[in-house]
């Protein structure tokens, strides 16, 4: 059986059995070929925006007996629309990315689907979209792999939108609970600290400079002080 990273194991075991899946971005189809072969899904389809990744998704596939694993070269979930997916995983991509893609995609407004979010860069910028959009995040779950720590957040549409806090922002609902939310919650508030650190002296940037100096306390109130 086909063995994935950490980063991806969890992503799998974030999916129901029984789901039909999209994963966008797939690249080297590894995730969609798992699911395929362990029979976890019952439904496997996959795009990506550029047609060097769908090739090698294509081998790789079908070198791993998983050649029912339909691609589709798109841009995010473009020509996937009619496809009857519940469960649409966007990961590796930045925040900023995985909220266009689910903006261009209105099938996604539906309370049916599921969304699992993993962003590389700009979490908190995909925070507020998916807050300001109507779209709840139900958990998120920390993961370090390789010197960089992630959260991987399972999300579906409400159509309520909500505001949430500087913290909530940074840290989503991690709790420092365990060792790679303890991890994650730390890397914020070491970013927030440079940043009040570097504005301190700075004349014109007196609300930047409260606004680090506040995140970083709480979130050291978070860790334990
Ligand atoms: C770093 S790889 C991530 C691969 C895989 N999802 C993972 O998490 O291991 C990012 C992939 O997303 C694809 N991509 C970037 N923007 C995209 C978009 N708008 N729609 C579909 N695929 C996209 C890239 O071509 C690339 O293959």
């Amino acid at each position: 059986m086909l063995e994935l990273s950490k980063r991806l194991s969890i992503i799998a075991g974030l999916i129901k059995e029984g789901s039909g899946v999209c994963d966008v971005g797939t690249d080297h189809g590894y995730l969609p070929a798992f699911l395929y072969l362990s029979g976890k899904a019952k439904k496997v389809i996959a795009t990506d925006i550029n047609e060097k990744p769908l090739l090698s998704a294509r081998k790789n596939l079908d070198r791993l007996g998983a050649s029912g694993v339909k691609l589709f070269l798109c841009d995010g979930l473009a020509d996937v629309e009619d496809q009857n997916v519940d469960t649409v995983v966007i990961a590796g991509m930045g925040g900023e990315v995985i909220s266009g893609i689910i903006n261009r995609a209105r099938f996604l407004r539906d309370s049916a689907v599921t969304l699992i979010l993993q962003p590389t860069t700009a979490a908190k910028e995909l925070r507020l979209f998916l807050a300001k959009n109507g779209f709840t995040v139900e958990s998120e779950t920390a993961l370090a792999e390789n010197n960089k720590i992630y959260s991987i957040m399972c999300a579906r549409f409400d159509g309520d939108t909500y505001s949430i806090d500087d913290v909530r922002s940074v840290i989503g609902l991690l709790k420092p609970d365990n060792d790679a939310a303890i991890a994650y919650i730390q890397k914020q508030y070491k970013i927030a600290q440079k940043c009040a650190e570097q504005l301190k002296s700075a004349n014109n940037k007196k609300e930047e400079y409260s606004y680090y100096l506040k995140l970083s306390d709480k979130l050291k109130e978070i860790l334990g002080g």
